[in-house]
């Protein structure tokens, strides 16, 4: 389908409205415009420069964010393509998210960066706004607040980081951060040596340079028609990056002018779009909670794209992108190979040259033939529950039936996993509880246990193993995360699987079971439930009264396949 990049094709059909939005709160509209006037001048601001249309522009630039530490550059090349096209550009902050310096986690934070983002841009008299993000939970947040907020958004990557170089090989964040430690943990990579490649993971500024989160919510965006298709993958440190950023500088004014506003933009085509490319790239599994999310700020589009839709779209798309963690490469490599251009135009080559073929694969000649992410169901994930089945490393587990070894929560894995008593063999399928939405708040990245030391040191690499958590964009194995309804909820049937029962995973059926008869399943259902209300520890009755923001968010998340949002903010329809 035809990508949205249309921003100057139209005339406009409004003139931009300025200083003149949102002013309701005096009664009188003339005062409000004055007052208004007066405080802004204070900063030098002359008539005719308040006269253009104003482009905010989000700095979510922050001394615990790497990930952003191009913002100012980026924010002065888009000023410069702002006022190139007669606009004024006006920045503002908000709250800013990294992965590693977001206690608990970035995700229990997503939806709070959603509402501020949302509630600046209208609160603002912005006409457009540019919103600067990259870090894995910061674009979700600024396009399901922009949606919500339904006035122009343009999302401004900051790019990936480049890869860095360790003893002749690159490396780079986060799939060798993973790797090289478990090889240190194993004895086969000294402390001196990981202590230099502490030094080389994250080389420069940028985000992560393998397609976890941030590159896959990246392709998405561009994929979805918000941004320049060089957005997805020009490197942070780059000069593309900065014409990237005067180029949305000059289409934000454009897209004020034009009133292209997101809830108008965004059709089902382009949620199509985007989930084709999450397949094609292998992207991260938890673009599919993202995506969800997305979808579900949108009234015109809530309950039309579901996961069903995302599976679907699998089963006819190929894998294409030969990127960590499921190939070999990184992102500049994507870029190098000519992008999401390339990616998009595979169909019909374009600007297509031998090196592109390596990492931007033909259709004759995928990483993977179709369905990298698929969505299974059955008794014990009625509302669905997703696998990266590229990443898996042992292909033999996508049809697997084999007796569960159950941890509550992941206290208890951590007190029973290498346990030398533990009944466990490689035919188990281990599950951890405990690890969803509400049930530890934010879904942890918990989802990849690892294996259990008396097995990993007889050389298994791979379990079948279920969660009601995600795991990183960028780690793999035969990993279904996300189970929904989740284990903390009373009436969740994954919250009763017992040690000992026998679970039936088929990937090619979409089918995850549990080996219980209903009758049985319904009796532990009745008694788990009495047993949760009655509990005073857990933390479901523990949320009616949590104060502060994890009490909100304990009482107002939904569930993995809705997105994880806070129920409220979901669209209500048109
Ligand atoms: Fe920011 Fe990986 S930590 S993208
Ligand atoms: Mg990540």
């Amino acid at each position: 389908r035809p990508v949205n990049q249309d921003y100057y094709l139209e005339q406009p059909i409004v003139s931009a409205t300025g200083m003149r939005q949102g002013l309701t709160s005096y009664g009188d509209a003339h005062f409000s415009l004055f007052l208004r006037k007066v405080f802004i001048k204070a900063l030098g601001y002359s008539e005719d420069a308040l006269s253009r249309p104003i482009i905010g522009i989000i700095n979510t630039g922050s001394g615990f964010n790497p990930c952003h530490g191009n913002a100012h550059q980026l924010m002065d090349a888009a000023k410069r393509g702002i006022h190139l096209q007669g606009g004024i550009a006006i920045d503002f902050p908000t709250i800013s998210l990294h992965e590693g310096f977001s206690h608990p986690t970035s995700m229990f934070l997503r939806n709070l960066m959603s509402m501020d983002t949302e509630e600046m841009i209208r609160a603002q008299p912005v006409d457009a706004c540019i919103m600067i993000g990259g870090c894995d939970k910061t674009v979700p947040a600024q396009i399901m607040g922009g949606i919500s907020a339904n006035k122009p958004i343009l999302p401004l990557l900051t790019g990936p980081m480049m890869p860095g170089s360790h003893r002749g090989k690159r490396i780079g964040a986060c799939t060798d951060c993973r790797n090289n430690w478990a090889s240190y943990r194993a004895g086969s990579i000294d402390m001196e040596e990981i202590m230099e490649m502490n030094e080389e993971l994250a080389p420069t500024i940028g985000t992560c340079g393998v397609m976890g989160t941030a590159s896959t919510m990246a392709c998405i965006t561009a994929a979805l028609g918000l941004m320049p298709l060089q957005g997805a993958s020009a490197p942070a440190v780059s000069a593309a990056r900065l014409r990237i950023a005067e180029q949305t500088g000059q289409m934000a004014v454009a897209a004020a002018q034009h009133q292209k506003c997101p809830q108008r933009v965004l059709s089902v085509e382009s949620f199509y779009n985007a989930a084709i490319v999450l397949q094609a790239i292998g992207g991260s599994t938890n673009a599919m909670v993202h995506l969800m999310a997305i979808v579900n700020r949108h009234p015109d589009i809530k309950g039309t794209i579901t996961l069903k839709t995302l599976d679907q779209i699998g089963r006819t798309t190929p894998l294409l992108v030969d990127l960590k963690p499921s190939g070999d490469n990184y992102m500049t490599d994507f870029h190098n190979a000519g992008g999401m251009l390339c990616l998009l135009h595979r169909k019909s080559p374009f600007r297509d040259f031998e090196y592109s073929r390596t990492i931007i694969r033909t259709l004759d000649n995928p990483l993977y033939a179709s369905s990298a992410l698929i969505v299974v169901r059955g008794n014990i994930a009625p509302d669905g529950a997703v696998i990266k089945a590229a990443a898996s490393k042992d292909k033999r587990l996508l049809y697997h039936k084999g007796p569960a070894v159950v941890f509550e929560n992941p206290r208890d894995l951590a007190l029973r996993l290498d346990d030398p008593n533990l009944d466990v063999s490689e035919e188990s399928v281990l599950v951890l509880k405990g690890i969803g939405p509400i049930g530890n708040p934010g879904m942890p990245e918990a989802g990849m246990i690892p294996i259990p030391r008396k097995l990993a040191v007889r050389g298994v690499t791979d379990m079948l193993r279920i969660s009601d958590g995600r795991m990183s964009g960028t780690a793999g194995g035969t990993i279904v995360l996300h189970v929904s309804p989740e284990s903390a909820i009373p009436d969740s049937p994954f919250g009763v699987i017992q040690t000992g029962d026998i679970i039936e995973f088929n990937a090619e059926r979409r089918i995850l079971r549990l080996d219980v008869d209903s009758a049985e399943l319904l009796a532990r259902l009745a008694q788990r439930k009495l047993q949760i209300e009655g509990d005073g520890g857990s933390t479901w009755k523990d949320r009616e009264t949590r104060r502060g923001y994890r009490g909100l968010y304990e009482r107002t998340v939904n569930q993995a396949h809705e997105g994880a949002d806070f129920a409220f903010l979901t669209a209500t329809g048109s």
